[in-house]
């Protein structure tokens, strides 16, 4: 039990690495947020090569919820799943391409430290749209018009339906799942559960995930035992041996299909002319390393009912 806590600290500590990470690089020009420095006040300098990998990252899901956006004409909503201090909704909200429900689900201890962040800057809270003015909170959770915060342990499914519930959600829109470097903390079995669970309420929704694969090669191990070291078992790193593991966990609990990329190739796939650009930020001495890293993160989408078949080309 004691164990078990230890861990799930561990986990969320994890939430204070990517916005810091994420404050980094943008800090520094790799592109552009207006709110991440609300949630992280010290920016820390990150090495080139974690700055490049957070840009193909954020740029490489930024394509596929764009494609979202446009396939569901603004008629469908986004759950951010161990969504952190991600700022996606305001983004959005400022590029006009707000969805009609947008929900964040974290643990409560993460979704508080959120919430006070929110209700502390106006710049925030003055984004949540509501019809009648009203937005309620709780310690724990935020319920706005078309914006919600709720905390929720992903590995208690019953715990999720009611917060689903709460947060409004509407079991028959296009709905977009969206796991950052979330599920690889979460124990294979419980994954299984929460994808199946999932994919029988929601038959018309498209996931995306990104997190780490190819962690048996001896990059990967060392990957491994460095975040053991600092307390992080990473429960469910059984499913990122490879891209096949990545997309066979979806196909296996009730996805339709699923498709899978290395950030190499994510990366290589982005436009030169931003590619150009944002290697001129900072020098990389070890372009070996970034390509290692990059080999050692993909995304995976995945997709049920015909509204996403089309959305696995990059
Ligand atoms: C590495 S952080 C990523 C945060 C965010 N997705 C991002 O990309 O910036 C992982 C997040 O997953 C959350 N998480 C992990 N396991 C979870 C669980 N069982 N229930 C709810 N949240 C969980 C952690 O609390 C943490 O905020």
């Amino acid at each position: 039990m004691i164990r078990d806590m230890a861990d799930d600290e561990a986990t969320q500590a994890t939430n204070n690495d990517a916005s810091e990470c994420k404050r980094s690089a943008v800090q520094l020009g790799y592109w552009t947020d207006n709110f991440i420095n609300f949630f992280v006040k010290q920016p820390s300098r990150k090495a080139p090569e974690i700055n490049r990998g957070y840009y193909a990252r954020v740029k490489g899901i930024e394509v596929f919820i764009d494609k979202f956006i446009k396939i569901t004409g603004g008629n469908g909503q986004i759950i951010n799943l161990g969504a952190g201090f991600d700022t996606l909704y305001w983004k959005l909200k400022d590029a006009g391409n707000i969805p009609i429900n947008f929900v964040e689900l974290d643990f409560p201890n993460i979704t508080a430290k959120k919430c006070y962040h929110i209700k502390k800057h106006k710049q925030l809270i003055d984004r949540l749209n509501t019809e009648d003015g009203e937005i309620r909170f709780s310690t724990t959770d935020l319920h706005a018009a078309n914006y919600h915060l709720v905390g929720a342990d992903l590995r208690h499914l019953s715990d999720l339906a009611n917060k689903l519930k709460q947060a409004e959600v509407n079991f028959s829109l296009p709905t977009l799942f969206l796991a950052e470097c979330v599920l690889v903390y979460i124990d294979s079995s419980a994954t299984s559960l929460l994808l199946k669970y999932l994919a029988e309420i929601f038959s018309n929704s498209v996931f995306i995930n990104y997190e780490q694969v190819n962690m048996k090669d001896k990059f990967g191990q060392v990957m491994l035992s460095n975040l053991r070291s600092r307390g992080c078992m990473l429960a469910g790193v059984q499913d990122c041996e490879s891209l096949e593991s990545q997309q066979r966990r979806f196909t296996i609990n009730g996805w339709k299909s699923s498709c899978a990329w290395t950030m190499v190739d994510i990366y290589d796939s982005l436009p030169a002319t931003d590619k150009l650009r944002i290697e001129h930020i900072e020098m990389l001495d070890e372009r070996e390393l970034l390509i290692q890293l990059l080999q050692h993160y993909c995304i995976s989408i995945a997709w049920n009912g015909n509204t996403f078949k089309n959305f696995s080309t990059i």
